[in-house]
C-alpha cells in the first residue's frame, strides 16, 4: 500500500524526482513519508509525520546534493503512523524503503537483537537493513547482502535500497508487491507504480516475484536471488501525463466522475462490430471454450461490479454465475473445476485478497479471466487471458470510472460469450452492442445532474446515517452508493436489496433516516420499488428517488427529492444510475470537509492481505 520512488542520475535533480514521485503516489499510502538522499558517499535521511506537506516543510529547510535517493509514503500496518516508523529505515549507512508485510520478522529481530542490532522503530521493515547491514558487515558485496537477506525473508515485498558501501546504486527486490523500473538518458528509475516516474520516462519494465534489479546511472541489471542473470521486456507506455493531474477539477474523484462518458467509450472501441453483432477479445477462446459456469471474484467496488456482472451474464449469455469476495472465497470450500471460468475483477490488478482467490481457483482447476485497469499489473500476468478496461489511471481512492468500465466489459464479455454459445443471434449482438455505443452519450446527460446533486447534498450533508435501497440489478448499485458515501465523507450509510427492508431495517426508518432508492424505470421491479417507498412514507422516512422515465414527473408530492436520470437499456442501468451516487457522495464530503481524494483509514491499492 505504501508507494515507493528511487531515482540515480544528476544531482540537481534528485530531490524534485523524489517529492514528485511521492506525491503522484500518495494515494498508496499518506500517514508518514521520507526519503534517503546519498550524498558525498553519506546517506541523509529526512522524514516526516502526516502528510507530503509535512516533509516538504521540513525539506525548504535542508539543502540536498546527491545525486541518487529513495522516497516513501507510508500506509502504516506494523507499527503507528509515526516519525519514528516512517521509511527509510537505515542501519549502518544502509537505507531501506519497503511496501509490503514480512511475515518472519519477529524471530528474525530476535536473532538480530542477540547479535546487538539496536531497533529504533516498530516496523517489520527495519530487520531488512539491519540484515544487509549485517552481510555487509561480513563481507560480502551490497549485491549479495540484498540477496541474502531476501533469501532470509518471508512474506511480501517491494524495496528500494540505497547502501554507503557502494554510493552509485540503488537496488530494488520485489515479491507479491509491485515494483517499476523506468529507464531514462544517464538516469534510472524505481517505482512502486507508474504515475509516479510518467514525466521522466516512458521505457518500463515490471519486475517478477524474486527479481533484483541492480541500478546504476546509464545501465542496469535484474537477477534472481541466487545472482542468475534474468531478462525481463522492456514496455513502452503510452499513458499521457497530463491526464494523471487534476485537469481544472478540484478533486480527482470528481475530474474521474466526468471522465466516464469516454472511459466507457475508450473501453468498447475497437473491440465490437455493429454490423456483425459480434465482440472480440483477444486470447479469449481457449479460456471460455467448454466452460459450464463462472466464478466471480473482487474486493470493494469491483465486488459490486461482479454483483451486477452476474445478472447480465446470466441474463445475456445464460451461463451460471457464482460469486464471493474475494477474501471470502478461500475460507470454504468452493466447488471449481476445468468447467469453472474464474473471473477476478480488480482495478489496480494488485489487491492480494484477490490475486490470492484467483490462484487458489486457478489450483483446483479453474481458467482464470483477470479485468482490470492496470497493464501487466499482478493478477493481469497471473491470469490465462486479461481484458482491460480502458479507464486510464484511477487516482482517487474511491473508485469511479473505474467501476464503470468494469461493468462495460461485463456486457461486452456477456455477448462475446452468448455469440460463442449460440444463444445470441446476429440480430440480438447488433442491437446490444448499439445500446452499448449510445452509453457515452447518456453519461454525459447524467452528468448534467452535477448541480442538481449539489444542491440535493447540501441539504442532506447533515444527516447522520443514510439506507440505500435497490432491486434487481440495481440491488448493487445500492451497496455501491452506500459505499460511496461511507468511503468519502465517513457518514454511515446502508445498502439493501430494497425487498429485504421489511425484514429489519425498516426498524430504523423515521425523519433523521434519509433513504436513496435507486429504481431506474422497467416493469416489475419498479412498480415493486415504489411500494418500498410508500412504507418508507408512512414512518416519514425522507426519499430520495434515483429513476428515469417520462413519467416519473407523477411522484412529484410523494417523495422529498427526485433525480431523473436518462433512460437506457435496463441491462445497462446500472452505469447510468451510479453517476448520481457517486456525485452525491463526493458533494456531501466536499460539505464536510473530508479529505475526499483520500479518505482516512483507506488506501488506493491494498497488497495486504
Ligand atoms: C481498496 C480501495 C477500494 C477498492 C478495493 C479493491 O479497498 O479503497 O476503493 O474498491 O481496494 O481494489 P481493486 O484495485 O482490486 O479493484
Amino acid at each position: 500500500m505504501c508507494g515507493i520512488v528511487g531515482y540515480i542520475g544528476s544531482a540537481g535533480k534528485t530531490v524534485n524526482v523524489l517529492v514528485e514521485g511521492l506525491r503522484r503516489l500518495e494515494y498508496r499510502g499518506y500517514d508518514s513519508s521520507g526519503i534517503a538522499i546519498l550524498e558525498n558517499g553519506h546517506a541523509k535521511v529526512l522524514k516526516s509525520e502526516g502528510k507530503l506537506d509535512n516533509l516538504l516543510k521540513k525539506l525548504s529547510l535542508t539543502s540536498f546534493n546527491g545525486s541518487l535517493g529513495i522516497g516513501h509514503t507510508r500506509w502504516a500496518t506494523h507499527g503507528i503512523a509515526s516519525e519514528r516508523n516512517a521509511h527509510p529505515h537505515v542501519s549502518g549507512g544502509t537505507a531501506v524503503v519497503h511496501n509490503g508485510i514480512i511475515e518472519n520478522y519477529q524471530e528474525l529481530k530476535d536473532e538480530l537483537k542477540k547479535k546487538g542490532y539496536v531497533f529504533n522503530s516498530d516496523t517489520d521493515t527495519e530487520v531488512i537493513s539491519h540484515l544487509i547491514e549485517d552481510f555487509l558487515k561480513k563481507g560480502s558485496s551490497f549485491e549479495e547482502s540484498v540477496r541474502g537477506t531476501f533469501k532470509l525473508i518471508e512474506g511480501s515485498y517491494a524495496v528500494a535500497i540505497v547502501s554507503e558501501r557502494e554510493p552509485d546504486k540503488i537496488i530494488g527486490v520485489r515479491r507479491f508487491s509491485p515494483l517499476i523500473l523506468a529507464l531514462g538518458e544517464n538516469e534510472n528509475f524505481i517505482a512502486s507504480d507508474i504515475p509516479a516516474v510518467l514525466p521522466y520516462s516512458r521505457k518500463i519494465i515490471f519486475l517478477e516475484d524474486g527479481d533484483v534489479a541492480i541500478l546504476e546511472r546509464d545501465r542496469f541489471r535484474i537477477t534472481d536471488l541466487n545472482g542468475h542473470e534474468v531478462k525481463r521486456e522492456i514496455f513502452s507506455i503510452n499513458w499521457d501525463p497530463v491526464a494523471v493531474e487534476k485537469g481544472g477539477y478540484k478533486h480527482f474523484m470528481l475530474k474521474e466522475i466526468h471522465e466516464q462518458p469516454h472511459a466507457v467509450l475508450d473501453t468498447i472501441r475497437g473491440r465490437v462490430s455493429e454490423e456483425k453483432g459480434d465482440v472480440y477479445f483477444e486470447d479469449l477462446e481457449n479460456v471460455v471454450n467448454g466452460i459450464k459456469r463462472i466464478v466471480a471474484i473482487g474486493c470493494g467496488t469491483s465486488y459490486h461490479s461482479c454483483l451486477v456482472g452476474r445478472y447480465i451474464i446470466e441474463n445475456i449469455s445464460k451461463v451460471p454465475v457464482e460469486l464471493d469476495f474475494a477474501s471470502e472465497i478461500r475460507y470454504r470450500e468452493p466447488i471449481i473445476d476445468e468447467g469453472t471460468l474464474a473471473i477476478a475483477v480488480s482495478q489496480s490488478g494488485e489487491t492480494a485478497d484477490t490475486s490470492e482467490a484467483l490462484l487458489e481457483m486457478k489450483k483446483r482447476g479453474a481458467r482464470t479471466l483477470a479485468i482490470t485497469n492496470v497493464p501487466k499489473s499482478k493478477i493481469s500476468r497471473e491470469s490465462d487471458a486479461v481484458i482491460y478496461t480502458y479507464a486510464g489511471p484511477e487516482i482517487g481512492v474511491a473508485s469511479t470510472k473505474a467501476f464503470t468500465t468494469q461493468l462495460i466489459v461485463f456486457y461486452l464479455l456477456s455477448i462475446y460469450l452468448g455469440r460463442y454459445t449460440g444463444r445470441v443471434s446476429d440480430q440480438e449482438g447488433r442491437r446490444f452492442i448499439r445500446d452499448a455505443f449510445r452509453m457515452p452519450q447518456l453519461l454525459e446527460m447524467a452528468l448534467k445532474l452535477d448541480q442538481e446533486i449539489k444542491e440535493l447534498a447540501m441539504e442532506f450533508y447533515h444527516y447522520r446515517n443514510f439506507l440505500y435501497l435497490g432491486r434487481g440489478i440495481n440491488y448493487p448499485i445500492a451497496l455501491e452508493g452506500a459505499l460511496k458515501l461511507k468511503e468519502v465523507s465517513y457518514i454511515h450509510a446502508e445498502g439493501y436489496a430494497a425487498g429485504e427492508m421489511k425484514h429489519g431495517p425498516i426498524a430504523l426508518v423515521d425523519e433523521s433516516m434519509p433513504v436513496v432508492i435507486v429504481a431506474p424505470r422497467d416493469g416489475i421491479v419498479y412498480k415493486k420499488i415504489l411500494s418500498n417507498l410508500q412504507e418508507i412514507r408512512a414512518r416519514r422516512g425522507k426519499v430520495i428517488l434515483i429513476t428515469s422515465g417520462e413519467e416519473a414527473h407523477e411522484l412529484n408530492g410523494q417523495i422529498d427529492r427526485l433525480i431523473k436520470i436518462p433512460d437506457c437499456a435496463y441491462m445497462l442501468s446500472p452505469i447510468i444510475a451510479v453517476v448520481p451516487l457517486q456525485l452525491f457522495a463526493y458533494y456531501i464530503a466536499v460539505y464536510k470537509g473530508t479529505d475526499v481524494d483520500q479518505p482516512r483509514n483507506l488506501a488506493k491499492v491494498v497488497t495486504v492481505e
